[in-house]
């Protein structure tokens, strides 16, 4: 199969989707590999690695896009990228099409088939393309909270682990899944006092098994919500319905009952947010305010430390890579259950109950697009 690596242009996205590693393991199987130029720079890989390899360095992305028959990428196509994408061709990427209606119209249109990173699902129901990056989100969503609680960020001057003979900062945590469990694991060890909440009651204990002291499991309801808030400087969202738009949970009346200065960090904007008033914003302008309180929501947070989700993301991203590589996706979706979960768009027909269900369209069944 021919598989084209293109560099992502979203707004500072520094990630690469395969590593040279990566690459090689594909060319060993006899796949060949089109690297657009540069396309890993940003995450410290040079042309020159994937040359080594036996990749094709190709100048443009169009060049890359005419050629390929799998398009590998990390995020989801932007709209110059739209009419790039050739009818039949397979794009593995993450999509969250359930929270972008013209990105779900445009790829009915491209005629291509749409496998998405975000619903790939193992037999126990964990989603391993997502897990590689919210570990990596989740870490740094406290990293950014405890920045951005400093005055000169316009938080209200908070140290997130307080020092002897001082409060440390409280941190409430909405979502106990892998990016909540990653914040509350970094919170915590910072010293914060830490609040973390789930609809799911065996969630809640695993959490407080393996959490520390300082980290307290609630059940998430509004009336809980509602109460935490008004006392919590940092707030981090990390609700997931797989495939669909994350429920609001702080709404926007409750910003008026919170201390001024707290600080929201929406790692959920990816699919919708779920705080009301969050909107996706990027690296270059990552946060905005709101009733005096600061709203970080940026959709792409892992793109900041591109060697790490680099690296992270194409561990878990290969093994799938190569089965659609060796089989091609009819056959690979087919035999392996997880892969076909991430079917979502097929030539034109929507194959994911919650992406039609999003925007009012018809729904395929999957089953009949393999057969
Ligand atoms: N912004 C970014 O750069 C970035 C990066 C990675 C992941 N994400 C996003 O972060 C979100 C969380 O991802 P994850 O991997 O932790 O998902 P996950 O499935 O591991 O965890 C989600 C958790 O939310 C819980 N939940 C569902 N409804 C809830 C409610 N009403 N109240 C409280 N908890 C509720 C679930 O029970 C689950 O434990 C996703 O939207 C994901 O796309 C964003």
């Amino acid at each position: 199969m021919i598989i084209g690596v293109p560099k992502e242009i979203k707004n500072n996205e520094n990630r690469v989707s395969l590593t040279p590693g990566g690459a090689l393991e594909l060319i060993r199987r006899g796949h060949r590999v089109l690297v657009q130029h540069d396309a890993g720079r940003n995450s410290g890989l040079p042309d020159e690695i994937y040359e080594k390899q036996g990749c094709e360095i190709l100048p443009t992305i169009e060049d890359v896009y005419k050629n390929a028959e799998m398009i590998i990428k990390v995020k989801e196509p932007i709209e110059q990228e739209y009419d790039l994408i050739q009818p039949n061709q397979l794009v593995f990427t993450y999509f969250h099409f359930a929270s972008h209606e013209p990105l779900t119209k445009a790829m009915i249109k491209s005629d291509a088939i749409c496998l998405a990173y975000e619903t790939v699902k193992d037999s126990k129901g964990g989603l391993p393309l997502l897990i590689p990056m919210s570990e990596v989100a989740g870490r740094m969503s406290i990293q950014a909270g405890a920045s951005y609680l400093e005055m000169p960020h316009k938080g209200r001057g908070i140290l997130l682990g307080g020092v002897p003979g001082v409060q440390p900062a409280h941190v409430l945590i909405l979502g106990g899944g892998v990016v909540g469990t990653q914040a509350a694991k970094m919170a915590a060890g910072l010293g914060a006092k830490v609040t973390i909440l789930d609809i799911n009651l065996d969630r809640l204990r695993y959490l407080a098994d393996i959490l520390p002291a300082n980290v307290t499991t609630l059940y998430s309801n509004e009336y809980n919500i509602r109460n935490l808030v008004k006392s919590h400087d940092l707030i981090i969202g990390a609700v997931l319905i797989p495939g669909a738009k994350a429920p609001n949970l702080v709404t926007r009346d409750m910003l008026k009952t919170m201390r001024p200065g707290a600080v929201l960090v929406d790692v959920a904007v990816d699919q919708g947010g779920c705080i009301e008033t969050c909107k996706p914003t990027t690296h270059a302008d990552p946060t905005f305010v709101i009733d005096d309180i600061v709203h970080y929501c940026v959709a792409n947070m892992p793109g900041a430390v591109p060697y790490t989700s680099t690296v992270a993301l194409t561990n878990a991203t290969l093994p799938f890579a190569i089965q659609l590589a060796e089989k091609g996706w009819k056959k690979a979706c087919t035999e392996n259950a997880a892969l076909k979960e991430g079917l979502n768009v097929v030539n034109g027909k929507v194959v994911y109950k919650a992406v039609a269900n999003a925007f009012d369209l018809e729904y395929s069944n999957v089953d009949d697009v393999l057969a």
